[in-house]
C-alpha cells in the first residue's frame, strides 16, 4: 500500500477518534465543537493527502462532489469532502445533527441565520440573516443541530472542503428547509446528496 494512502488512513482515523472522544464525553456544545474544529483544521492542513489526484475535482458538468471519507457503521461521525464549482445557494436549512465545516481550497462562503420565533409553531419560522463568513484554507465553522445556513461557492477556485456530521446525510432524517419570504419550514432528508462512497479512508 502506498505511503500516502497509510497516512491517510493514520490521519483520518486519528481525527476521527479523538472527534468521537470528545463529543461522547463532553456532549454537543459550543465549547465541544470548538475543540472539535481544531482537529478538522489540522486534518484540513495536511492538503497533500486530499488532492485532486485521490479526490477529483468535479468536471463542470457535475458541479460538485461529495465524497465519504470516513463514517461509523450508525452513520455517526460521518466526514466528507466536498468539491465544487461555483455553484448555490443551496437551500437555507439546518441539519437535525452537529456539524463542522473546514476550508481546504477555494471559498465557501457560509451565510448564518438567527431564528426570531419560538419554535413552537410547526412549519413556520422567522429567521434574519446574522452573519456571512467566507471558509478558505484554514479557516472553519462549527454548527449545533439547530443553527440555520445556506452555503454558496463564490470563488473561481473549486472548492475543497470537509465536512464533518453528527449523523451522515442518509441519517440526517431531521434536517429542515426554511422559506425566509414565506416564514415556512419542511422537512427534508438529506438523503437527496448525492455521496461517492468509492474512496472511502479504510480507519482501523
Ligand atoms: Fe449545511
Amino acid at each position: 500500500m502506498q505511503t500516502s494512502t497509510l497516512k491517510r488512513q493514520a490521519a483520518v482515523s486519528d481525527s476521527i477518534q479523538k472527534v468521537r472522544h470528545i463529543i461522547n464525553n463532553q456532549g454537543v456544545s459550543s465549547a465541544a465543537l470548538g475543540k472539535v474544529k481544531k482537529i478538522l483544521l489540522a486534518l484540513a492542513a495536511q492538503t497533500e493527502l486530499f488532492s485532486p489526484a485521490d479526490y477529483p475535482t468535479p468536471t463542470v458538468r457535475e458541479y460538485g462532489k461529495v465524497y465519504l471519507l470516513s463514517d461509523d457503521e450508525d452513520g455517526s461521525f460521518s466526514l466528507y469532502l466536498v468539491s465544487s464549482h461555483p455553484v448555490g445557494p443551496s437551500p437555507i436549512h439546518d441539519h437535525g445533527t452537529w456539524a463542522v465545516i473546514a476550508g481546504l481550497a477555494g471559498e465557501e462562503e457560509n451565510t448564518i441565520y438567527k431564528r426570531l420565533d419560538d419554535g413552537q409553531q410547526a412549519g413556520k419560522a422567522h429567521i434574519e440573516i446574522d452573519h456571512t463568513i467566507t471558509l478558505a484554507q484554514g479557516d472553519a465553522i462549527a454548527l449545533m443541530p439547530d443553527d440555520i445556513h445556506h452555503i454558496v461557492t463564490t470563488s473561481e477556485e473549486p472548492t475543497r472542503h470537509f465536512h464533518l456530521y453528527g449523523k451522515g446525510f442518509i441519517q440526517q432524517t431531521e434536517r429542515l428547509e426554511f422559506n425566509l419570504q414565506e416564514g415556512t419550514t419542511k422537512a427534508v432528508s438529506g438523503a437527496f446528496v448525492p455521496v461517492d462512497e468509492s474512496r472511502r479512508v479504510q480507519c482501523s
